[in-house]
């Protein structure tokens, strides 16, 4: 049977709705990464902007399993058009080289592309499952439209060979 884990970080809880809702069509385990750092509220808006200025490094707190040959969807907000150093150290502390690698991102305005061209860089097996998806609400039926044709999409590629 094929196994799905999706794996999000999310400040303000946009990207961790989205990710509910894939795993919830997908039947998918789901791990939150967490890390030392708080940046929640204005202050911590700010806190991630300087983390991206200055290449900071999170430090996790939560604990990950080694995805092995699974379905792995990463969830993360545009930062700067960038990777969130939480979702940076997630990707550092694992081994998805034998996974099948999703993303999607959420995001306000722009960022998206270059987002996923990053982190192209940082997981060389990224497969063209990505999706960007800006202001998402739970009310918009084109957002809940294209997220379950997106899932569709993962579903019906013939995914590895569970473990
Ligand atoms: C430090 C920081 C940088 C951001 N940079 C961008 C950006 O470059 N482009 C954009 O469209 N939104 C940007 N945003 C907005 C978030 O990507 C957007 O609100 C996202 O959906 C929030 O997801 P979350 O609620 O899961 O944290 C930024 C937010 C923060 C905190």
């Amino acid at each position: 049977m094929t196994r799905y884990l999706v794996v999000y970080f999310s400040r303000s809880g946009k990207t961790a709705m989205v990710a509910g809702m894939i795993a919830k069509l997908l039947d998918a385990d789901i791990e939150e990464v967490k890390c030392e750092e708080s940046y929640s509220g204005p202050v911590g808006w700010l806190k991630g902007l300087f983390s991206l200025v200055g290449g900071k490094k999170s430090r996790l707190t939560s604990s990950h399993e080694q995805p092995g040959k699974t379905t792995v969807i990463l969830g993360m907000p545009v930062w700067g058009s960038n990777v969130p150093p939480p979702m940076r150290a997630y990707i550092e502390s694992v081994d998805l080289s034998s996974a099948r690698v999703c993303a999607f991102c959420t995001f306000d305005g722009s960022g998206d592309k270059r987002l996923f061209r990053r982190l192209e860089q940082l997981v060389p097996n990224l497969s063209q499952h990505r999706l960007g998806l800006a202001k998402p609400s739970q009310q918009d039926t084109r957002f809940q439209n294209s997220l379950k044709k997106w899932v569709q999409q993962i579903t019906q590629q013939s995914p590895p060979a569970s473990d």
